[in-house]
């Protein structure tokens, strides 16, 4: 099947995994994060990177300093798929610089992030492991409510019907995580699980060595 998105996404060579005859590789860490709005993204990533000495990087305020508008104001003035191209360049962005600067990385991606095509696929080729934080919807529902600047957060009906047509998407992250509960204690269960190896091996953006 033709995917535009994952094209769009693979575009970048510094994101395309090298084969694996390729003897000259080095291993950055890089985590991200994915799950509906109100899922505790952007708590969680801050305190998981403030524990790991990693870098955080939110997605949503790459996006907005790349347009030079906030999130809203992109929907109104752009539209949603001029929202989508920002976001998928974005987080093509984000890998190439994780993999230039080799700083390890906790990557809070946007609540439709993962949801777009191709972009399970893209992270998977990439080595990224990925986290959805999953909570039952009333619990989200009842975060986003008291929240302002999302502009997909219109009414209970539509957010559920939202979260309902995401599900597939979200369950394809290598990791599920419930993030009901206090984001301390979220971060103790992704730390407790292994997903970040401080070894060789899962957990790691393959990133090619530069040639000299
Ligand atoms: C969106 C979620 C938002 C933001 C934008 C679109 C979505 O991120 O990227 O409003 O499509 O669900 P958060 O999940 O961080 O609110």
């Amino acid at each position: 099947m033709v995917n535009e998105y994952a094209d769009r996404l693979a575009a970048s060579t510094t994101m395309t995994q090298p084969p694996l005859s390729r003897a000259l590789q080095t291993r950055v860490q890089m985590l991200c994060l994915a799950g509906f709005m109100g899922s505790g993204k952007t708590t969680v990533g801050t305190l998981l990177a403030r524990q790991l000495a990693w870098r955080f990087v939110d997605l949503d305020d790459r996006i907005e300093e790349a347009a030079g508008l906030d999130i809203p104001e992109i929907f109104e003035r752009l539209g949603e798929p001029a929202f989508r191209q920002i976001e998928a360049d974005q987080m093509r962005a984000v890998l190439g610089r994780v993999a230039e600067l080799k700083e390890s990385t906790v990557l809070a991606l946007g609540g439709g992030t993962y949801a777009q095509t191709g972009a399970p696929e893209f992270l998977r080729s990439a080595g990224v492991p990925v986290i959805w934080l999953d909570s039952p919807v009333e619990v989200l529902l009842g975060r986003c409510m008291t929240m302002t600047g999302r502009p997909l957060f219109r009414d209970e009906e539509s957010f559920r019907a939202l979260h309902a047509q995401r599900l597939p998407s979200y369950q394809q992250a290598d990791h599920r995580v419930d993030s009901s509960g206090d984001p301390a204690l979220v971060v103790a269960e992704i730390l407790s699980r292994g997903i970040v190896s401080t070894g060789s091996g899962e957990g790691h953006l393959v990133v090619e060595k530069p040639q000299s």
